[in-house]
């Protein structure tokens, strides 16, 4: 009993000794860091007027479908282009080639199909590529949507099945001497493909890195050297967002050439950094049915303007390649930026969005991703659809609100779950009318 005690206050000695070298640390790196730290504050967030997708430089009102389509559409598209994430890129498609590298026809105990197909971005090399792994309902009666969602550890990371094909070269974010089976399946808990073959999609997935290295700016790995029609020293040059974006295209002209599929109904979905890559993918590629971005934050839902949680001093000082130079030039004076991120949400319409935050992600700001939607609604309404459906306020948590704009706030920390899963779902239901 005494022994228990002890040691339970030994461990709660060395648990607060933790806590204060940490902050300690943490003041000292902010000591010497230019850049402020994050404000969590809702008192301290500053005034601001956001850009007005419906209303062009010269003050003229944008007010039919049309002149969204042909006037302020491409206006917003450009800009993002320009000053964000650089032009979403062009590469040389006949060289983009297919091979079907597995096919397993009682996957998830017998519920499902998994093909593994290998995507050349530069065929006959045989690199870069990325195996694209895709489960297909077996009681399908007709061809399926889909979900196509990257993962950030690889393929065998989203399972347990040890037939599922590893990556095999060491990335940013891997250890090198790291075996497949040392990872299999550790993220299978953000990968709810149960509960998406019993309601009758597909889901697909393919290891970001394999598009593009996580890396810093010089712009050398992965598909970049493929954009060779770009010239680095303008500011619409793509930076590796793009990149990721342009490589689930090529995943969607993929499962334009798998028959179970129903390449016309494939929502394009993503967790954090690669929910910024969805939204930008969705908002250049319009084949996409549908977007959901997951707790995207800052560069993806939540607006720059607020300044909260992740700032984009923060986010161009920590993750410079995944956004253009001209994007780092705004960090200490966003309200200069001539968009901000409910443009993005604009960009997908009238096509459904859902935008997800969790209540432990303050540095993706929940507050900042919810306005987004409610100011991307206009824009939905003008292309006669429902928009936000009259939301106004941030719902309670676990709520899902809204129509063909949705949006909700789970409890928890930044992760993908199931809950969050069941949403989609449902949401993926309302778009194909299921
Ligand atoms: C960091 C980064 C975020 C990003 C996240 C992720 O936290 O600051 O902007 O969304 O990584 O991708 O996991």
């Amino acid at each position: 009993m005494l022994r228990s005690h002890f040691s339970r206050l030994k461990s709660v000695t060395s648990y607060l000794a933790a806590i204060l070298a940490s902050s300690c640390l943490a003041c000292a790196l902010y000591a010497a860091d230019p850049i402020a730290p994050p404000n969590y504050d809702e008192e301290k967030v500053p005034q601001f007027t956001l850009p007005d997708p419906l209303v062009a430089p010269d003050g003229s009102k944008i007010e039919t479908p049309e002149q969204w389509r042909e006037i302020a559409r491409p206006r917003i598209l450009e800009l993002f282009k320009t000053e964000m994430f650089g032009q979403f890129p062009e590469a040389d498609l006949s060289k983009v080639k297919f091979e079907e590298i597995s096919t397993k026809p009682d996957a998830l105990n017998g519920k499902a199909t998994r093909k593994e197909i290998r995507i050349y971005f530069n065929y006959p090399e045989k690199t870069p590529k990325a195996d694209l792994m895709i489960l297909i309902p077996n009681n399908a009666k007709k061809p399926v949507p889909a979900f196509l969602m990257p993962n950030f550890q690889g393929n065998h990371t989203t399972t347990d099945d040890p037939t599922v094909t590893a990556v095999d070269a060491p990335f940013r974010t891997r250890n090198a001497n790291e075996k497949p089976d040392d990872v299999r399946g550790v993220a299978k808990s953000r990968w709810a493909f149960d509960k998406i073959i019993d309601r009758g999609y597909a889901v697909a997935t393919v290891y970001y890195e394999e598009i593009e290295p996580d890396k810093s700016a010089e712009f050398k790995y992965g598909v970049h050297p493929l954009f060779t029609n770009f010239d680095i020293t303008k500011d619409d040059y793509p930076a590796v967002i793009s990149a990721w974006a342009w490589g689930l295209s090529r995943a969607l002209d993929c499962l334009q050439t798998v028959p179970e599929i129903d390449a016309t109904k494939v929502v394009v979905a993503g967790h954090s950094r690669l929910g910024k890559t969805a939204l930008w993918c969705g908002a250049n590629d319009e084949r996409f049915a549908a977007v959901i971005s997951n707790n995207s934050g800052c560069g993806g839902a939540a607006l720059s303007r607020r300044e909260f949680g992740e700032r984009v001093d923060r986010i161009n000082a920590s993750f410079p390649h995944w956004f253009t130079k001209k994007f780092h030039t705004y960090g200490s004076r966003v309200n200069d930026l001539p968009i901000d991120e409910h443009e993005l949400i604009a960009l997908i319409a009238p096509r459904p969005v859902y935008v997800a935050s969790a209540s432990e992600d303050l540095w993706a700001d929940p507050k900042g991703e919810f306005l987004s939607c409610f100011y991307a609604d206009p824009v939905y309404k003008l292309l006669g659809t429902d928009g936000f459906g009259g939301v106004v306020a941030p719902p309670e948590v676990n709520t899902s609100v809204g129509a063909t704009i949705r949006y909700h706030k789970r409890t928890g920390k930044h992760d993908v779950t199931d809950f969050d899963w069941e949403k989609y779902l449902d949401f993926a239901d309302f778009v194909f009318g299921r």
